[in-house]
């Protein structure tokens, strides 16, 4: 891993909601890496505020158990450092008061230090309080920085950025009453992903793949997020989010995006950001009329996963009435001259039979010659890669031909480790770069492109299937995509297992 002896601005990140499952299971584990990569600017701190008053002996406990859980050879040298850099403030988000404490703290820590600091408010809390919170960062005058304004402020906001359309359109105006866009940093860690950032390297830097990228060559189009796990502590969450909103609306149109881009005129954000969004304004958004042939959505009954019995979502929640999805299938097309025509499959569901996300470029077959089109497969999650099936000539004496893979692995081509999306977006955060944050625009286009399916879907539960915990979704969502290409291309746990 390339170090940087960076000359960064002194910066403060501060973290809404420490405690909690994001922050413990990611964004501080994030921090310690980049502390051990000497990544972090020189006069750095991270100030979690938290409801909860925790002494240095708890704060200390919550770093330990959060990093040691990620992390399997703790530098201590490293860990001491982030611990060093780490303070805590009680604060509840719903009181006026605290941020003027929080005002009050950050300007004690310049003038003692006699320095101006880049400030970085993370909202890492349930998405219902954003608004509150970005109205009240701004009320309380810390949309500024030190006096003289020589720093700059930055709010990252976790996903999900909105409810639906009309709030997602509500949360960005009110942001924008204290905050310019290029203050806000919309996170989608799927951008961050190592493979994810590959793509567009793949398509723009390899002519072979360039120019044959579109409708001409290529049949259809599958993103698929499978997850093996379930709600896991995150009822209540899950139950105002569901599987549209919480993996489709943000992550799988990203990733949609990314695959079927232009190239952009260079390689700053502004150009890539333009052409995520031509793609998310060019989706044909699926009509109220189109839901029943285009979207499909199911719930996990009770099953077993990799041999152990788990129980239906309605236990998990404990709500016998709940209509929540944890399955989505969607088909989207895009209206642009080099992709109309090419079905675009979309899928992620809960508790499925294992974990995975990819995707999977399927060429046209040669019909005539009776010859598969062939696959590429993009691995996000596990086993990082890329996956090219061919057809070849079987060896002897027959003219037999077979399909095999050739792949690109990460562990096998390179040593070092892939560094977890948080600790991209939290360096990128920090230098100012916003390549990897999705624009207010593409996150209202994203919005529109689904927002009849959530209207209709909160509404009843008319077209909700069941699924075995431990499957690969409902029956039917095979006849789903056979409408469009020759169905789901299977999960191969083969691709780059080392
Ligand atoms: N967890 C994940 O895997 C994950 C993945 C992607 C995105 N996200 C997003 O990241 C954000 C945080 O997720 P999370 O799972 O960490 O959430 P969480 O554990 O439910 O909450 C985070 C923290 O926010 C504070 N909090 C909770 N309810 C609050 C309220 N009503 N008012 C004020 N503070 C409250 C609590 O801290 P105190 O009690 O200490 O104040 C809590 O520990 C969400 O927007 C989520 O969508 C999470």
């Amino acid at each position: 891993m390339e170090t940087n002896k960076n000359n960064f601005k002194p910066t403060v990140l501060v973290i809404f909601g420490i405690t909690g499952d994001l922050s413990t299971r990611y964004l501080l584990p994030a921090l310690y890496h980049l502390e051990n990569y000497g990544l972090l600017p020189k006069n750095f701190l991270v100030l979690g505020v938290s409801r909860k008053r925790l002494n240095k002996k708890e704060q200390t406990r919550l770093l330990t158990k959060s990093i040691e859980t990620k992390v399997e050879d703790v530098n201590k040298d490293s860990f001491k450092k982030l611990c060093d850099k780490f303070d805590m403030l009680s604060f509840d988000p719903a009181h006026e008061v605290d941020y003027t404490h929080l005002r009050e703290y950050l300007s004690k820590l310049e003038e003692k230090k006699s320095l101006c600091f880049n400030r970085l408010f993370y909202l890492a809390v349930p998405p219902s309080i954003f608004s509150s919170v970005v109205d009240k960062l701004g009320a309380g005058n810390l949309h500024k920085t030190c006096e003289h304004n020589m720093a700059s402020v930055r709010v990252l906001i976790e996903k999900p950025f909105g409810f639906d359309l009309e709030s997602a359109r509500e949360l960005i105006s009110n942001s924008r009453k204290y905050f310019t866009d290029e203050q806000l940093y919309r996170i989608d860690h799927y951008l961050a992903k190592e493979t994810a950032q590959n793509i567009l390297t793949l398509r723009f830097s390899n002519p072979l793949f360039e120019n044959v990228w579109n409708n001409k060559y290529i049949s259809n189009i599958q993103i698929t997020a499978s997850e093996s796990g379930g709600v896991e502590g995150r009822e209540d969450f899950y139950e105002q989010t569901g599987a549209l909103r919480d993996l489709v609306q943000s992550h799988l149109l990203q990733l949609m995006s990314l695959t079927t881009m232009d190239r952009p005129a260079d390689q700053s954000a502004h150009s890539i950001q333009k052409q995520r969004l031509k793609i998310l304004e060019s989706t044909i958004p699926i009509s109220r009329s189109d839901i029943a042939e285009q979207a499909l959505r199911a719930q996990y009954d009770s099953g077993s996963i990799y041999g152990d019995k788990v129980g239906s979502y309605k236990k998990d929640v404990g709500r016998n009435s709940t209509i929540v999805e944890t399955y989505v299938a969607l088909k989207l097309n895009i209206d642009l001259a080099n992709w109309r025509g090419v079905p675009i499959l979309l899928r992620t569901g809960k508790r499925m039979m294992d974990r995975y996300t990819e995707i999977a470029i399927n060429f046209k077959e040669n019909a005539k010659q009776k010859i598969p089109g062939n696959l590429l497969t993009i691995r996000i999650v596990p086993n990082e890669g890329v996956a090219l099936k061919l057809v070849v000539k079987k060896p002897g004496f027959s003219h037999q031909t077979e399909e095999v893979s050739m792949d690109f692995c990460y562990r096998r081509s390179f040593d070092d480790r892939n560094p977890d999306a948080y600790e991209r977006l939290i360096l990128d955060a920090i230098r100012g770069d916003q390549t990897l944050f999705p624009t207010s625009e593409e996150v209202i286009a994203s919005w529109r492109v689904i927002d009849s399916v959530v209207k209709e879907w909160s509404m009843s539960d008319r077209g909700l299937l069941f699924y075995p915990a431990g499957s690969w979704g409902p029956k039917s969502a095979k006849q789903f995509a056979e409408q469009y290409c020759i169905g789901w291309r299977p999960y191969d746990p083969a691709v780059c297992k080392i």
